[in-house]
């Protein structure tokens, strides 16, 4: 059965474009990307899904209560048969937290994608947090969401050393470069049924 496939934007769409391509090319297989919902009507990341021939709806959450948003994006989801045990929910630059309703609803079935090597730099700023701090090895994390922020179960991490003479923008361009490599990766385990959340570990079948 086709997975099908809803991803939450709020901006640029650069990691939704690579996820995109994936699936085009086939790298993704078994699955569908059904629907892309941006809090941010003004998001890049829209035309991105239009042009990819994708269903593109923007959800506007500036004047409504988190729970409130949250419920509206979950029936869109629904409408667009991403549904709670069968869909995948990925969140690519989605500039909300979700509530613990939302998570629950889409309970093991929700992945973001984070610029750090987690648990170290969680939150706002993570290259920059990195290069403030002084480390060497700065990277990215794709995990399984749970309600507390940047917290979830780890699936995949890429590892990105830092150069002396970095800044933020480059040591962010260098790891974005890893995201779009491992997030559609991440997807594709998850499409093949490899993945098996056990306590804080995911375990990747063969
Ligand atoms: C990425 O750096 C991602 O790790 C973080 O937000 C950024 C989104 O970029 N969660 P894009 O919208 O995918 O280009």
């Amino acid at each position: 059965m086709t997975l099908r496939i809803g991803i939450l934007v709020s901006g640029r769409g650069s990691n939704l474009e690579s996820i995109l391509i994936s699936v085009r090319r086939g790298l993704i297989k078994e699955a569908a990307v059904s629907v892309v919902i941006s809090n941010r009507p003004e998001a890049r990341a829209l035309r991105i899904a239009k042009r990819h021939g994708v269903e593109a709806v923007a959800i506007d959450d500036r004047g409504t209560p988190t729970e409130e948003h949250a419920s509206m994006v979950a029936e869109a989801l629904m409408e667009h048969g991403v549904r709670p045990g069968e869909g995948l929910v990925l969140l690519a630059g989605y500039m909300k937290i979700l509530p613990r309703s939302f998570v629950d609803l889409y309970e093991g079935r929700i992945m973001n994608i984070h610029p750090s090597l987690l648990p170290a730099f969680p939150g706002m700023d993570a290259q920059w947090q990195a290069l403030a701090y002084g480390a060497k090895v700065a990277g990215c994390t794709v995990h399984f969401v749970a309600s507390e922020v940047d917290a979830g179960p780890i699936i995949i991490q890429k590892a990105v050393e830092v150069r002396e003479d970095d800044d933020e923008d480059s040591l962010a361009s260098r790891i974005l470069r890893q995201e779009h490599r491992i997030y559609p990766q991440a997807v594709a385990l998850f499409a093949e049924g490899r993945l098996r959340i056990q306590g804080r570990r995911v375990l990747v079948s063969r």
